[in-house]
């Protein structure tokens, strides 16, 4: 028998992608400097509500080069998310700073506020924040625990375009805050990223150390002051970038719709209490940027549960792999315990998203999960 192959994402490019690539193309504007690199970091600023859109090459870079315009180096020490993907740790890592892991809440799975302020040490620098899965996290929290102790705020935006709390978007609450472009992201230029700010000054340093520390307004005169990074967007990423924010509302209108479906699907099943999802914050508007659900109440394996699904042509993938054991690390906490972090990763999967799912396929995936996962179950209780 074969199945219909459901990939975890497929980007959607239905719009004036091809249009503003060959016009880039055909004009011979493929570098760093062109108008579509211009138009997207003024037209993504006018997006946010923010003053600033710095283009890079991608979301760990940003993360990367916000830490450098901040100013933060070696022996500092950075707060941030255990429930997170790798890219903050090693961002923290490259400047030669400490991460200090704070853990999740249960409900929302993004940073609990209320464990910062007994991590906050004299060489806290900073907090960074993750939005995660779309989901904001409480910003209202953290930037008067922030302003309370002087540290900077950095927030990683890069799976939460659009998101927003009290209608203020997501990355316009802290000082400076990155996006990441990748393929599976809401807007997608294949590889690509962005810093945000509202500050003039974080702004300025972005460019010039982005850019190999050229001087600014100087001249080309091959001296360099500083150690700068090659972390440019091309004018063709950017053009890809400018059709994908023309339709960034729909884009996320289509997510929001289909995780709706998913959770709904699970939520009036007869089998809800084995399923959870993330909460909403108070006041937020939160973009589905992955089909994510937890186990429950249960001893099933969820890698066990992926197995099955792949079996059938659905791919998924594990939540985040909780950063305190992450053996990379040189200053890693692996036997404190993050429990909330580590259930997501034992028990959290996210299956096909995007834009381009239709109704009948979340339906499908939905009731295939719901399937499979009975069996399991009735195998698991005969066994026990
Ligand atoms: C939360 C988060 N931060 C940062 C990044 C890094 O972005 P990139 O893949 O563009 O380097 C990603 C993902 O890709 C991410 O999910």
């Amino acid at each position: 028998m074969s199945y219909k192959k459901y990939p975890v994402s497929i980007p959607e490019l239905s719009g004036n992608e091809k249009k503003y690539l060959n016009d880039a193309l055909d004009t011979n504007w493929i570098s760093s400097t062109g108008k579509y690199v211009d138009s997207f970091e003024n037209n993504f600023s006018e997006y946010l509500n923010i003053n600033h859109t710095i283009t890079v090459s991608n979301g760990t870079v940003a993360l990367h080069l916000a830490l450098v315009a901040l100013g933060v180096q070696k022996d500092d020490e950075v707060i941030v998310s255990n429930h997170n993907g790798v890219y903050g740790p090693f961002a923290i890592e490259y400047v030669g700073a400490k991460p200090i892991f704070i853990e999740s809440k249960k409900d929302t799975w993004n940073i609990d506020p209320s464990l910062i302020e007994e991590k906050i040490t004299k060489k806290t620098k900073a907090i960074m924040i993750v939005h995660i899965y779309g989901y904001a996290c409480d910003m209202k929290a953290i930037m008067k625990i922030a302003k309370k102790h002087n540290l900077k705020v950095i927030e990683d935006a890069a799976e939460s375009h659009g998101a927003s709390i009290d209608g203020m978007k997501c990355g316009t609450f802290g000082d400076i805050s990155i996006f990441s472009f990748y393929a599976n992201k809401i807007i997608t230029s294949g590889e690509g990223g962005a810093v945000v700010t509202n500050d003039d000054e974080l702004a300025l340093k972005c460019r010039y150390y982005k850019n190999l520390c050229f001087k600014i307004n100087g001249p080309r005169d091959f001296q360099h002051s500083d150690i700068g990074y090659n972390y440019r967007m091309s004018n063709l990423h950017a053009a890809l970038l400018c059709a994908q924010l023309e339709k960034i509302d729909y884009y996320i209108d289509k997510r929001n719709d289909c995780f709706n479906n998913f959770k709904n699907y699970f939520l009036s099943s007869d089998l809800d209490n084995f399923f959870s999802f993330p909460k909403p914050e108070i006041d937020s508007f939160n973009v589905a940027w992955v089909n994510v659900i937890k186990l429950e109440n249960t001893n099933i394996n969820i890698n066990d549960l992926r197995f099955e699904l792949s079996k059938v042509g659905i791919d998924s993938r594990n939540l985040f792999y909780p950063s305190h054991k992450q053996l990379f690390l040189k200053n890693g906490s692996p036997n404190e315990s993050f429990s909330i972090s580590e259930d997501l990763y034992l028990k959290g999967m996210y299956v096909p998203s995007g834009s381009n799912l239709e109704k009948k396929d979340i339906l499908y995936i939905s009731k295939t999960i719901e399937k499979t996962f009975s069996e399991l179950k009735a195998n698991n209780d005969k066994n026990s």
